[in-house]
This record gives structure tokens, C-alpha cells and sequence, in this order.
């Protein structure tokens, strides 16, 4: 399958792995790119731009395929050396480049003089106009489904992916809610030139976390996840456990008069023990509603290649299908009747 994301990043199949924190480590972007998608290592899960320039050079000893880094700009009071993981970026070779988190335009001189490709993730049309003006080469539109930072619009893809279509001249991928062909063909149907998935991909062989971890997604149905962390604008879906319960709790007896300070217990320091140790009660950690659509543990190359099978086969089967017996005449009554009245 050829789109403008295909070409744009130079990748088999229109599947991108978002940035994962504490699961995008070299093992998880190689396997996607050795399966013909575009694989993404999450730069500040490595604790140093040095870590972060040691993890890329171990991501090219899997794969030599292109990969991505994720970079996240977070609110913060100390932030990370941003420039030195860009350096770290630039001097390992990888030209593709996924911000996330707020507006990028202070870093992209720095990417694109190199020939990086930047693909912005947005939550909402406008700041995926805004990636466009400032000169971004693609975005990443993430829905209300999405597992981690859905914005506070809460527009589902069904409306965010077609209206990001009829504004948007650069290419785009559909994010949150996406698990296999399905998912895939509806993106394309909505505008989108691929997708990205985060939650799917947890669930998988390769994934570099604690088998704990992929149970507990393989168990989860669509109930099952939480938005926190809404009263301090800074919403987060993740996987209810008793932390999360914890922390809405005291959402809910402090109102707005809540800090960060007060749920630092529930979401410092969570992700090493979730991804590592497989303690999931540890505290809140990011979880697509697509949980509820994923039933098994595949290698990465299955998944992709299962989800490009199903794709063609909905596209050449169920869809054409659909096309060949209106030509044919077969439709149903009720549709000839409709057709015949007008
Ligand atoms: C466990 C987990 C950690 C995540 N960490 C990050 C991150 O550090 N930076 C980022 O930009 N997105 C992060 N995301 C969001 C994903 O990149 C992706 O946008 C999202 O998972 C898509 O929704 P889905 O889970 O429904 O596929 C994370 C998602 C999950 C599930």
C-alpha cells in the first residue's frame, strides 16, 4: 500500500508506533521497522542524551530499516536538555523525529537543517493547522480513544480524522483507537494517510515490558480505562487500577483546589515499575479504550502483516463487494425501493 506517509518516511506499510514511554526502547522500534513500519524510540526514557545516543546506535545494530525518536515537551520546572537529545538524535543518523506535547517550532530549524522529518502529534485540528503553518512534514491526530494525552476537546476520531482532512494540506496519520485492518481501512475512508498505534503494540512479543503488562491489556475491555488528572488541564487515559481509584478519589474531594503535588504519589515514578516490574497497581499508566480490541499477543510482523492482509481483504472484498452488487442489481429491497423512489 503506497500513501503520502509511505513515501514521506520511506516505510513498507502505513504504520507508525507512537512514542511510548518505558516501551519505546530499541527492541520495540526495531521490530516494527524490520516489519515495514515506521518504529519510534522514546527519547526521554533514556535518562541522558548519551543513553539516549547509546539506545539509537543499539536500535541500528537490530534494524536496518529507518526508525524514529519520540521527543516530548512536557510543562516542567527543570526541563531535559532538549538540545542534547537533539544532538544525540542527529549524530545517530535518525531523520525522522515524533514531538509531542507542545509547539515544536523552537526545535525544528535545528531538525529540518539536517534533513530530519518531523511528524507533530495534535489532538485537535488547530493545532494540527498550526503544526502545518509552522512548517511541520506531517502530524499525528490523536483522538479522545487515544491511550496517554488526549487533549481537552474530547472529539473521538470519527469527527477529529475527517475534519483534520478538510483542513489539512500535509499528510496525516489516524491515532488512539487503532488495532488492526479495520482500524486501518476506516483511517484511510476518514482522510488519514496510515495510522499509529500505541496500546496495540504493548501487547506484543517484542514489546520490551513485564508479561504482567501485556496480560493486563490483553484482559481490559473498552470500561475499563480512566481519564485523570482533568481538573489540572493535563488529562491522561490510563488503565484503571486501584492507584488510578486512588487518585480520582481525591479528584473528586479536592476539586479544583488540587495540585500536583497532591496525586505526586499516584503518578511519579510509575513507569518503571509498571514497564519493568510489572507492579500494574504501582500508580497510573497510559492505556488506549482499544484495549478492547485486542485479544492476543502476536510477534510485531504478524500484527503488521495480519493487519495489511485484512486491510486488502476488506478493501478488495467487503468494500468492492459492496460496489459490485449495486452494479449487478442484487441490493437489498429495501435499498432498490429508496433507489427507485428518487
Ligand atoms: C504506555 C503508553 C505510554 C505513552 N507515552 C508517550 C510518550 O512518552 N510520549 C508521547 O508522545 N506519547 C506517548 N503515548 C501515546 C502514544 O504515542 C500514542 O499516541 C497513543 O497510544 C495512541 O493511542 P492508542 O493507545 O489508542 O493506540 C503513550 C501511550 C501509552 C499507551
Amino acid at each position: 500500500m503506497k500513501t503520502r506517509i509511505t513515501e514521506l518516511l520511506g516505510i513498507r506499510h502505513p504504520i507508525i508506533q507512537g512514542g511510548m514511554h518505558f516501551v519505546g526502547l530499541a527492541e520495540m522500534a526495531a521490530a516494527v521497522s524490520n516489519a515495514g513500519g515506521l518504529g519510534i524510540i522514546t527519547g526521554l526514557t533514556q535518562r541522558t542524551p548519551a543513553d539516549l545516543a547509546a539506545e539509537i546506535r543499539r536500535c541500528r545494530e537490530m534494524t536496518d530499516q529507518p526508525f524514529g525518536v519520540n521527543l516530548t515537551f512536557l510543562p516542567s520546572i527543570n526541563p531535559p536538555d532538549y538540545p542534547a537529545y537533539i544532538e544525540a538524535i542527529l549524530s545517530g543518523g535518525v531523520r525522522i523525529v515524533e514531538t509531542a506535547g507542545n509547539n515544536p517550532q523552537k526545535w525544528l530549524p535545528m531538525l529540518q537543517e539536517h534533513g530530519v522529518r518531523v511528524i507533530h502529534k495534535c489532538t485537535s485540528v488547530r493545532h494540527a493547522l498550526k503544526a502545518e503553518a509552522i512548517g511541520c512534514d506531517a502530524v499525528s491526530v490523536d483522538g479522545f480513544e487515544c491511550g496517554g494525552h488526549p487533549g481537552e476537546d474530547d472529539i473521538p476520531n470519527m469527527i477529529l480524522l475527517p475534519r483534520a482532512a478538510e483542513e489539512l494540506g500535509i499528510p496525516f496519520v489516524a491515532s488512539g483507537g487503532m488495532a488492526d485492518g479495520r482500524s486501518l481501512v476506516a483511517a484511510l475512508a476518514l482522510g488519514a494517510d496510515g495510522m499509529n498505534m500505541g496500546t496495540r503494540f504493548i501487547a506484543t512479543q517484542e514489546a520490551p515490558v513485564h508479561e504482567n503488562v501485556k496480560t493486563a491489556i490483553l484482559q481490559a475491555t473498552e470500561l475499563d480505562t480512566r481519564l485523570i488528572m482533568r481538573p489540572l488541564r493535563n488529562t491522561e487515559r490510563v488503565l484503571t487500577n486501584a492507584g488510578v481509584e486512588r487518585l480520582l478519589a481525591k479528584e473528586r474531594a479536592l476539586g479544583d483546589a488540587i495540585t500536583f503535588a497532591d496525586i505526586i504519589p499516584e503518578v511519579a515514578g510509575v513507569y518503571p515499575r509498571v514497564m519493568l516490574e510489572g507492579e500494574l497497581d504501582a500508580g497510573a499508566w497510559s492505556c488506549g479504550m482499544v484495549a478492547g480490541l485486542i485479544h492476543d499477543i502476536p510477534t510485531v510482523r504478524e500484527l503488521i502483516e495480519r493487519t495489511m492482509r485484512e486491510a486488502e481483504a476488506l478493501i478488495r472484498g467487503r468494500l468492492m463487494g459492496l460496489l459490485d452488487s449495486i452494479e449487478a442489481g442484487s441490493m437489498e429491497p429495501s435499498v432498490r425501493r429508496t433507489k427507485s423512489a428518487l
